[in-house]
Protein backbone atom coordinates (compact mmCIF):
# COMPACT_ATOMS: atom_id res chain seq x y z
CA UNK A 1 0.00 0.00 0.00
CA UNK A 2 1.48 2.82 -0.80
CA UNK A 3 0.35 6.41 1.48
CA UNK A 4 -0.13 10.36 0.15
CA UNK A 5 2.03 10.88 3.55
CA UNK A 6 3.58 8.83 5.97
CA UNK A 7 2.76 9.22 9.82
CA UNK A 8 5.84 10.32 12.07
CA UNK A 9 7.11 8.01 14.61
CA UNK A 10 5.04 8.50 18.08
CA UNK A 11 6.42 11.47 20.47
CA UNK A 12 7.50 9.09 23.01
CA UNK A 13 8.61 6.54 20.51
CA UNK A 14 10.89 4.21 22.67
CA UNK A 15 14.65 4.35 20.63
CA UNK A 16 17.32 2.55 22.32
CA UNK A 17 19.02 -1.15 21.68
CA UNK A 18 20.03 -4.31 22.81
CA UNK A 19 22.36 -6.39 24.83
CA UNK A 20 22.26 -10.07 27.04
CA UNK A 21 23.81 -11.16 30.19
CA UNK A 22 25.93 -14.10 29.12
CA UNK A 23 26.79 -11.91 25.19
CA UNK A 24 28.24 -8.88 26.77
CA UNK A 25 28.82 -8.76 31.12
CA UNK A 26 31.78 -11.28 31.59
CA UNK A 27 32.32 -11.86 35.32
CA UNK A 28 31.15 -15.15 34.74
CA UNK A 29 32.07 -16.07 37.86
CA UNK A 30 32.24 -13.05 39.60
CA UNK A 31 30.98 -11.89 42.89
CA UNK A 32 28.92 -15.49 44.03
CA UNK A 33 27.42 -15.88 40.06
CA UNK A 34 26.61 -19.27 39.63
CA UNK A 35 27.30 -20.99 35.93
CA UNK A 36 24.65 -20.85 33.58
CA UNK A 37 24.61 -23.21 30.52
CA UNK A 38 26.74 -20.88 28.67
CA UNK A 39 29.59 -20.85 31.03
CA UNK A 40 29.53 -24.88 30.25
CA UNK A 41 28.33 -25.28 26.63
CA UNK A 42 30.87 -27.18 24.12
CA UNK A 43 31.61 -23.95 22.21
CA UNK A 44 31.94 -23.72 18.80
CA UNK A 45 35.84 -24.29 17.41
CA UNK A 46 37.18 -20.86 16.83
CA UNK A 47 34.84 -19.16 18.78
CA UNK A 48 35.29 -16.99 21.93
CA UNK A 49 33.94 -17.90 25.43
CA UNK A 50 31.92 -15.68 27.50
CA UNK A 51 34.30 -15.34 30.69
CA UNK A 52 34.78 -11.74 29.76
CA UNK A 53 32.40 -11.11 26.58
CA UNK A 54 32.56 -7.08 26.32
CA UNK A 55 33.40 -6.69 30.21
CA UNK A 56 30.29 -5.01 30.46
CA UNK A 57 30.16 -5.95 34.30
CA UNK A 58 32.91 -3.77 34.72
CA UNK A 59 32.46 -0.62 32.49
CA UNK A 60 28.39 -0.42 32.52
CA UNK A 61 29.21 3.08 33.33
CA UNK A 62 30.73 3.89 30.96
CA UNK A 63 28.73 2.03 28.28
CA UNK A 64 25.89 3.74 29.53
CA UNK A 65 26.98 6.87 29.55
CA UNK A 66 27.66 6.57 25.60
CA UNK A 67 24.11 4.93 25.55
CA UNK A 68 22.85 8.24 26.64
CA UNK A 69 25.51 10.38 24.15
CA UNK A 70 23.46 8.35 21.67
CA UNK A 71 20.32 9.98 23.23
CA UNK A 72 18.71 5.99 24.07
CA UNK A 73 15.30 6.53 25.64
CA UNK A 74 15.28 2.25 26.50
CA UNK A 75 17.65 0.34 27.04
CA UNK A 76 16.73 -3.58 26.61
CA UNK A 77 19.47 -5.70 28.63
CA UNK A 78 19.03 -9.17 30.67
CA UNK A 79 19.26 -10.23 34.29
CA UNK A 80 21.74 -13.31 34.43
CA UNK A 81 19.48 -15.55 36.41
CA UNK A 82 22.37 -17.34 37.90
CA UNK A 83 23.84 -13.64 39.23
CA UNK A 84 20.91 -13.31 41.19
CA UNK A 85 20.35 -16.93 42.23
CA UNK A 86 23.37 -18.79 41.91
CA UNK A 87 22.20 -22.23 42.05
CA UNK A 88 19.45 -21.60 40.04
CA UNK A 89 16.95 -22.23 43.59
CA UNK A 90 17.43 -21.20 47.35
CA UNK A 91 19.85 -18.56 48.10
CA UNK A 92 19.99 -14.98 47.12
CA UNK A 93 23.59 -13.17 45.67
CA UNK A 94 22.78 -9.68 46.90
CA UNK A 95 25.88 -8.90 45.20
CA UNK A 96 24.13 -9.71 42.19
CA UNK A 97 21.63 -7.80 43.28
CA UNK A 98 23.57 -4.75 44.19
CA UNK A 99 25.08 -4.80 40.50
CA UNK A 100 21.57 -5.02 38.81
CA UNK A 101 20.76 -1.70 41.21
CA UNK A 102 23.12 -0.05 40.29
CA UNK A 103 22.87 -0.28 36.60
CA UNK A 104 19.27 0.24 36.41
CA UNK A 105 20.21 3.31 38.76
CA UNK A 106 22.71 4.70 35.95
CA UNK A 107 19.90 4.22 33.70
CA UNK A 108 17.52 6.03 35.73
CA UNK A 109 20.33 8.69 35.53
CA UNK A 110 20.03 9.42 32.38
CA UNK A 111 16.19 8.94 31.95
CA UNK A 112 17.07 5.73 30.05
CA UNK A 113 14.01 3.33 30.64
CA UNK A 114 14.90 -0.07 31.36
CA UNK A 115 13.63 -3.02 28.92
CA UNK A 116 14.38 -5.91 31.24
CA UNK A 117 14.45 -9.56 29.88
CA UNK A 118 13.79 -11.98 32.57
CA UNK A 119 15.98 -14.69 30.79
CA UNK A 120 17.60 -14.62 27.71
CA UNK A 121 19.33 -18.04 27.18
CA UNK A 122 21.50 -18.89 30.31
CA UNK A 123 19.51 -21.28 32.59
CA UNK A 124 21.01 -22.45 35.71
CA UNK A 125 23.50 -25.24 34.96
CA UNK A 126 22.61 -26.49 38.10
CA UNK A 127 18.91 -26.78 37.13
CA UNK A 128 20.45 -27.58 33.73
CA UNK A 129 21.67 -31.07 35.87
CA UNK A 130 18.27 -31.40 36.91
CA UNK A 131 16.85 -31.79 33.63
CA UNK A 132 16.85 -27.89 32.88
CA UNK A 133 13.47 -27.39 31.58
CA UNK A 134 11.82 -31.20 30.79
CA UNK A 135 11.78 -31.11 34.92
CA UNK A 136 8.50 -29.22 35.86
CA UNK A 137 10.10 -27.85 38.62
CA UNK A 138 11.92 -25.13 36.60
CA UNK A 139 8.63 -23.65 36.25
CA UNK A 140 8.41 -23.29 40.10
CA UNK A 141 12.12 -22.83 40.24
CA UNK A 142 11.22 -19.61 37.40
CA UNK A 143 8.62 -18.49 39.29
CA UNK A 144 10.60 -17.94 42.25
CA UNK A 145 13.49 -16.11 40.31
CA UNK A 146 10.50 -13.83 39.17
CA UNK A 147 9.57 -12.93 42.42
CA UNK A 148 12.94 -11.81 43.33
CA UNK A 149 13.25 -9.65 40.54
CA UNK A 150 9.89 -8.04 40.74
CA UNK A 151 10.59 -7.12 44.25
CA UNK A 152 14.46 -5.95 43.82
CA UNK A 153 14.01 -4.01 40.74
CA UNK A 154 10.07 -3.54 40.15
CA UNK A 155 9.71 0.02 41.43
CA UNK A 156 11.91 1.16 38.68
CA UNK A 157 11.65 -1.40 35.98
CA UNK A 158 8.03 -0.93 34.55
CA UNK A 159 9.01 -2.79 31.09
CA UNK A 160 9.63 -6.46 31.17
CA UNK A 161 9.94 -9.48 28.71
CA UNK A 162 10.04 -13.44 29.57
CA UNK A 163 11.63 -15.23 27.57
CA UNK A 164 14.00 -14.52 24.98
CA UNK A 165 13.58 -16.52 21.88
CA UNK A 166 11.52 -19.17 23.19
CA UNK A 167 10.76 -20.63 19.63
CA UNK A 168 14.46 -20.50 18.72
CA UNK A 169 15.69 -22.46 22.24
CA UNK A 170 12.90 -25.19 20.54
CA UNK A 171 13.71 -24.83 16.69
CA UNK A 172 17.69 -24.03 17.29
CA UNK A 173 18.58 -25.19 20.53
CA UNK A 174 21.83 -26.49 19.46
CA UNK A 175 22.91 -23.73 17.47
CA UNK A 176 22.35 -21.45 20.56
CA UNK A 177 23.72 -23.70 22.94
CA UNK A 178 20.47 -24.39 25.43
CA UNK A 179 20.03 -28.22 24.31
CA UNK A 180 22.16 -31.08 24.52
CA UNK A 181 20.93 -33.59 21.63
CA UNK A 182 21.84 -36.49 23.31
CA UNK A 183 18.63 -37.98 24.51
CA UNK A 184 16.12 -40.46 22.34
CA UNK A 185 13.28 -38.05 21.39
CA UNK A 186 15.40 -34.99 21.14
CA UNK A 187 11.76 -32.96 19.84
CA UNK A 188 9.31 -34.72 22.06
CA UNK A 189 11.50 -33.75 24.92
CA UNK A 190 11.38 -30.05 23.90
CA UNK A 191 8.00 -29.41 22.94
CA UNK A 192 7.51 -30.89 26.55
CA UNK A 193 10.33 -27.87 27.64
CA UNK A 194 7.89 -25.40 25.33
CA UNK A 195 5.16 -26.47 27.48
CA UNK A 196 6.75 -25.96 30.88
CA UNK A 197 8.25 -22.56 29.53
CA UNK A 198 4.96 -21.16 28.26
CA UNK A 199 3.71 -22.02 31.76
CA UNK A 200 6.56 -20.45 33.58
CA UNK A 201 5.94 -17.40 31.54
CA UNK A 202 1.82 -17.31 31.84
CA UNK A 203 3.09 -17.35 35.53
CA UNK A 204 5.48 -14.67 36.13
CA UNK A 205 3.21 -12.14 33.68
CA UNK A 206 0.52 -12.40 35.94
CA UNK A 207 2.56 -11.99 39.28
CA UNK A 208 4.14 -9.25 37.27
CA UNK A 209 0.74 -7.70 37.06
CA UNK A 210 0.44 -8.51 40.50
CA UNK A 211 3.67 -7.18 42.17
CA UNK A 212 4.50 -4.38 39.70
CA UNK A 213 2.81 -1.08 40.28
CA UNK A 214 2.28 -0.20 36.55
CA UNK A 215 3.95 -3.10 35.43
CA UNK A 216 3.85 -4.29 31.66
CA UNK A 217 5.24 -7.29 30.60
CA UNK A 218 5.37 -9.41 27.39
CA UNK A 219 7.04 -12.32 25.50
CA UNK A 220 9.89 -12.14 22.79
CA UNK A 221 10.09 -14.46 20.71
CA UNK A 222 11.90 -14.26 16.98
CA UNK A 223 9.47 -13.92 14.04
CA UNK A 224 9.41 -13.99 10.80
CA UNK A 225 7.14 -13.51 7.88
CA UNK A 226 6.95 -17.02 6.00
CA UNK A 227 6.81 -17.15 2.19
CA UNK A 228 5.53 -19.73 0.09
CA UNK A 229 8.63 -20.26 -2.54
CA UNK A 230 5.87 -20.12 -5.25
CA UNK A 231 2.18 -19.79 -5.49
CA UNK A 232 1.92 -23.17 -5.90
CA UNK A 233 -0.75 -24.20 -3.33
CA UNK A 234 1.46 -27.28 -1.73
CA UNK A 235 4.52 -23.93 -1.12
CA UNK A 236 1.52 -22.28 0.46
CA UNK A 237 0.68 -24.93 2.44
CA UNK A 238 4.25 -25.97 3.59
CA UNK A 239 4.41 -21.84 4.60
CA UNK A 240 1.21 -21.88 6.77
CA UNK A 241 2.67 -25.20 8.51
CA UNK A 242 6.30 -23.59 8.84
CA UNK A 243 4.22 -19.86 10.64
CA UNK A 244 2.17 -22.61 12.80
CA UNK A 245 5.00 -23.80 14.16
CA UNK A 246 7.80 -21.18 14.11
CA UNK A 247 5.45 -18.49 14.88
CA UNK A 248 1.66 -18.57 15.61
CA UNK A 249 2.32 -21.54 18.41
CA UNK A 250 4.16 -19.30 20.57
CA UNK A 251 2.36 -16.02 20.29
CA UNK A 252 -1.50 -17.80 20.31
CA UNK A 253 -0.18 -19.55 23.31
CA UNK A 254 1.59 -15.93 24.83
CA UNK A 255 -1.73 -14.13 23.98
CA UNK A 256 -4.87 -16.83 24.18
CA UNK A 257 -3.22 -19.12 26.37
CA UNK A 258 -4.23 -21.73 23.50
CA UNK A 259 -2.28 -24.02 21.53
CA UNK A 260 -2.36 -23.28 17.79
CA UNK A 261 -4.34 -26.01 16.14
CA UNK A 262 -2.03 -26.42 13.39
CA UNK A 263 1.22 -26.45 15.23
CA UNK A 264 -0.80 -29.05 17.55
CA UNK A 265 -1.61 -31.14 14.93
CA UNK A 266 2.00 -31.48 13.45
CA UNK A 267 2.79 -32.04 17.31
CA UNK A 268 0.03 -35.32 17.17
CA UNK A 269 1.33 -36.59 14.42
CA UNK A 270 4.64 -36.89 14.88
CA UNK A 271 4.05 -38.35 18.50
CA UNK A 272 5.41 -35.18 20.12
CA UNK A 273 2.72 -33.40 21.91
CA UNK A 274 3.68 -32.20 25.45
CA UNK A 275 2.10 -34.06 28.44
CA UNK A 276 -0.62 -31.25 29.76
CA UNK A 277 -1.62 -31.64 33.44
CA UNK A 278 -4.63 -30.94 34.76
CA UNK A 279 -5.30 -27.08 35.50
CA UNK A 280 -2.32 -26.07 33.11
CA UNK A 281 -4.80 -25.05 30.20
CA UNK A 282 -6.34 -22.60 33.12
CA UNK A 283 -2.73 -21.21 33.97
CA UNK A 284 -1.80 -20.69 30.36
CA UNK A 285 -5.15 -18.72 30.32
CA UNK A 286 -4.44 -16.44 32.49
CA UNK A 287 -1.05 -14.83 30.97
CA UNK A 288 -2.46 -11.44 29.69
CA UNK A 289 0.46 -9.71 27.86
CA UNK A 290 0.45 -5.88 27.72
CA UNK A 291 2.46 -6.02 24.79
CA UNK A 292 4.10 -8.31 22.18
CA UNK A 293 8.04 -7.58 22.27
CA UNK A 294 9.76 -9.52 19.06
CA UNK A 295 13.19 -9.84 17.44
CA UNK A 296 13.34 -9.46 14.06
CA UNK A 297 16.07 -10.08 11.26
CA UNK A 298 14.70 -11.68 8.22
CA UNK A 299 12.26 -13.41 6.69
CA UNK A 300 11.90 -17.40 5.50
CA UNK A 301 10.91 -18.86 2.59
CA UNK A 302 9.98 -22.44 2.05
CA UNK A 303 8.31 -24.66 -0.38
CA UNK A 304 6.51 -28.07 -0.51
CA UNK A 305 8.21 -31.22 1.56
CA UNK A 306 7.03 -34.70 -0.01
CA UNK A 307 7.30 -37.23 2.88
CA UNK A 308 9.77 -39.46 0.69
CA UNK A 309 11.50 -36.39 0.09
CA UNK A 310 15.25 -36.83 0.63
CA UNK A 311 16.12 -33.50 2.12
CA UNK A 312 13.46 -32.27 4.13
CA UNK A 313 14.94 -33.51 7.45
CA UNK A 314 14.77 -30.94 10.40
CA UNK A 315 18.51 -30.50 11.22
CA UNK A 316 21.38 -27.84 11.22
CA UNK A 317 20.35 -24.14 10.18
CA UNK A 318 20.17 -21.56 13.05
CA UNK A 319 17.40 -18.89 13.88
CA UNK A 320 17.37 -17.77 10.93
CA UNK A 321 18.05 -20.35 8.48
CA UNK A 322 15.59 -22.92 8.05
CA UNK A 323 16.75 -25.99 7.12
CA UNK A 324 13.17 -28.25 7.03
CA UNK A 325 10.84 -30.93 8.52
CA UNK A 326 10.09 -34.00 6.64
CA UNK A 327 6.53 -33.95 5.03
CA UNK A 328 6.08 -30.53 6.53
CA UNK A 329 8.42 -27.68 4.67
CA UNK A 330 11.84 -27.54 3.37
CA UNK A 331 13.61 -24.37 3.32
CA UNK A 332 14.11 -22.64 0.10
CA UNK A 333 16.46 -19.80 -1.23
CA UNK A 334 14.93 -16.20 -2.19
CA UNK A 335 16.16 -15.05 -5.30
CA UNK A 336 14.92 -11.96 -4.23
CA UNK A 337 16.54 -11.10 -1.29
CA UNK A 338 20.36 -10.23 -0.89
CA UNK A 339 22.36 -11.95 2.33
CA UNK A 340 24.66 -10.77 5.22
CA UNK A 341 27.98 -12.01 5.09
CA UNK A 342 26.91 -14.73 7.84
CA UNK A 343 24.38 -15.80 5.07
CA UNK A 344 21.13 -14.48 6.58
CA UNK A 345 18.82 -13.17 3.98
CA UNK A 346 17.89 -9.51 4.26
CA UNK A 347 14.46 -8.11 4.00
CA UNK A 348 13.11 -4.90 5.10
CA UNK A 349 9.96 -5.37 3.65
CA UNK A 350 9.52 -8.15 5.47
CA UNK A 351 9.89 -6.55 8.36
CA UNK A 352 7.02 -4.55 7.73
CA UNK A 353 4.89 -7.55 6.42
CA UNK A 354 5.38 -9.02 10.06
CA UNK A 355 4.58 -6.37 12.05
CA UNK A 356 1.88 -5.93 10.07
CA UNK A 357 0.54 -9.69 10.38
CA UNK A 358 1.61 -9.55 14.44
CA UNK A 359 -0.60 -6.27 14.57
CA UNK A 360 -3.28 -7.84 12.55
CA UNK A 361 -3.17 -11.28 14.28
CA UNK A 362 -3.09 -9.73 18.18
CA UNK A 363 -3.75 -6.49 18.37
CA UNK A 364 -1.47 -5.38 20.98
CA UNK A 365 1.31 -3.22 20.81
CA UNK A 366 4.41 -4.25 20.17
CA UNK A 367 8.27 -3.50 20.45
CA UNK A 368 10.82 -4.47 18.33
CA UNK A 369 13.43 -6.21 20.49
CA UNK A 370 16.11 -7.21 18.35
CA UNK A 371 17.06 -6.23 14.45
CA UNK A 372 20.78 -5.62 12.96
CA UNK A 373 23.40 -6.49 10.88
CA UNK A 374 26.28 -9.10 12.08
CA UNK A 375 29.51 -8.00 9.71
CA UNK A 376 32.97 -8.35 10.63
CA UNK A 377 34.09 -4.45 10.97
CA UNK A 378 37.38 -3.15 10.66
CA UNK A 379 38.77 -1.09 13.13
CA UNK A 380 40.81 2.08 10.64
CA UNK A 381 43.36 4.31 11.52
CA UNK A 382 42.15 7.08 13.88
CA UNK A 383 40.07 4.56 15.30
CA UNK A 384 37.64 4.81 12.83
CA UNK A 385 34.96 2.62 12.02
CA UNK A 386 33.16 2.86 8.70
CA UNK A 387 29.97 0.28 9.22
CA UNK A 388 27.95 2.08 6.16
CA UNK A 389 26.33 -1.36 5.91
CA UNK A 390 24.80 -1.91 9.27
CA UNK A 391 23.95 1.95 8.64
CA UNK A 392 22.44 1.07 5.27
CA UNK A 393 20.70 -1.83 6.83
CA UNK A 394 19.28 0.00 9.70
CA UNK A 395 17.85 2.62 7.42
CA UNK A 396 16.08 0.68 5.30
CA UNK A 397 14.22 -1.35 8.34
CA UNK A 398 13.38 2.09 9.85
CA UNK A 399 11.78 3.21 7.03
CA UNK A 400 10.03 0.22 6.88
CA UNK A 401 8.74 0.41 10.42
CA UNK A 402 7.22 4.07 9.78
CA UNK A 403 5.45 2.57 6.58
CA UNK A 404 3.84 0.17 9.19
CA UNK A 405 3.39 2.97 11.18
CA UNK A 406 1.25 4.61 8.41
CA UNK A 407 -0.57 0.93 8.23
CA UNK A 408 -1.83 1.40 11.39
CA UNK A 409 0.46 -0.82 13.06
CA UNK A 410 0.85 0.39 17.35
CA UNK A 411 4.45 0.54 17.18
CA UNK A 412 6.39 1.34 20.94
CA UNK A 413 10.26 1.37 20.34
CA UNK A 414 12.85 0.10 18.68
CA UNK A 415 15.73 -1.55 19.53
CA UNK A 416 18.23 -2.71 17.35
CA UNK A 417 20.91 -5.44 17.99
CA UNK A 418 23.24 -4.46 19.30
CA UNK A 419 23.53 -1.57 21.44
CA UNK A 420 27.72 -2.67 21.73
CA UNK A 421 29.55 -5.06 20.49
CA UNK A 422 29.19 -8.54 21.95
CA UNK A 423 29.71 -12.05 21.51
CA UNK A 424 27.10 -14.05 19.02
CA UNK A 425 25.46 -17.00 19.91
CA UNK A 426 27.74 -19.05 18.33
CA UNK A 427 29.94 -17.26 15.96
CA UNK A 428 32.06 -15.55 18.43
CA UNK A 429 33.22 -12.09 18.87
CA UNK A 430 34.26 -11.69 14.79
CA UNK A 431 30.08 -11.38 14.15
CA UNK A 432 29.96 -7.79 15.50
CA UNK A 433 26.09 -5.92 15.82
CA UNK A 434 27.02 -2.94 17.86
CA UNK A 435 27.41 1.07 17.43
CA UNK A 436 30.01 0.42 19.92
CA UNK A 437 33.01 -1.12 19.06
CA UNK A 438 34.92 -3.24 21.57
CA UNK A 439 38.50 -3.79 21.22
CA UNK A 440 38.80 -6.97 21.27
CA UNK A 441 39.25 -10.11 18.96
CA UNK A 442 38.29 -13.58 19.49
CA UNK A 443 40.72 -14.90 21.67
CA UNK A 444 43.57 -11.47 22.37
CA UNK A 445 41.21 -9.25 24.71
CA UNK A 446 43.85 -6.40 24.02
CA UNK A 447 42.82 -3.20 26.27
CA UNK A 448 38.71 -3.53 25.17
CA UNK A 449 38.11 -0.09 24.24
CA UNK A 450 35.18 1.35 23.35
CA UNK A 451 35.03 3.33 20.33
CA UNK A 452 32.11 4.83 18.45
CA UNK A 453 31.31 3.33 15.00
CA UNK A 454 30.11 5.55 11.92
CA UNK A 455 27.01 4.03 12.54
CA UNK A 456 27.03 5.71 16.27
CA UNK A 457 26.45 8.79 14.94
CA UNK A 458 24.26 8.15 12.42
CA UNK A 459 21.88 6.38 15.09
CA UNK A 460 21.84 9.75 17.48
CA UNK A 461 21.02 11.85 14.89
CA UNK A 462 17.64 9.19 13.92
CA UNK A 463 17.10 9.99 17.79
CA UNK A 464 17.05 13.44 18.01
CA UNK A 465 15.40 13.97 15.15
CA UNK A 466 12.41 10.96 16.05
CA UNK A 467 13.36 9.41 13.13
CA UNK A 468 12.50 12.22 10.72
CA UNK A 469 16.26 12.01 9.71
CA UNK A 470 17.54 8.98 9.08
C1 LIG B 1 18.94 -13.57 18.53
C2 LIG B 1 19.33 -13.64 19.96
O1 LIG B 1 18.66 -14.85 18.09
O2 LIG B 1 19.84 -13.10 17.59
C3 LIG B 1 20.63 -12.96 20.32
O3 LIG B 1 18.30 -13.24 20.81
C4 LIG B 1 21.61 -13.14 19.19
O4 LIG B 1 21.08 -13.48 21.53
C5 LIG B 1 21.05 -12.47 17.95
O5 LIG B 1 22.90 -12.71 19.46
C6 LIG B 1 21.96 -12.54 16.76
O6 LIG B 1 22.28 -13.88 16.50
P1 LIG B 1 23.77 -14.40 16.42
O7 LIG B 1 23.64 -15.88 16.30
O8 LIG B 1 24.32 -13.75 15.21
O9 LIG B 1 24.44 -13.97 17.66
Amino acid sequence: MYHKVENKFPKNFLWGASTSAYQVEGAYNKDGKGASVQDTKVLPEGTADFKVSSDHYHHYKEDIALFAEMGFKTYRFSISWTRIIPNGTGEVNEKGIEFYNNLIDELKKYNIEPLVTMYHFDLPDVLQQRGGWSNRETVDAFVEYARVIFENFGDRVKYWLTINEQNMMILHGAAIGTVNEGCEDIQKELYQQNHHMMLAQAMTMKLCHKMVEDGKIGPAPNISAIYPASPKPEDVLAAQNFNAIRNWLYLDMAVYGRYNAIAWSYMKEKGIEPKIEDGDMEILKGGDPDFIAFNYYSTATVKESKIDDSEGKFIGGDQQIATGDLGVFNGAHNDFLEKTEFGWEIDPVGFRTTLREIYGRYNLPLIVTENGLGAYDNLEDGDTINDDYRIDYLRKHIEQAKLAITDGVELLGYCPWSAIDLISTHQGFKKRYGFIYVNRDEFDLKDLRRIRKKSFFWYKNVIKSNGEEI
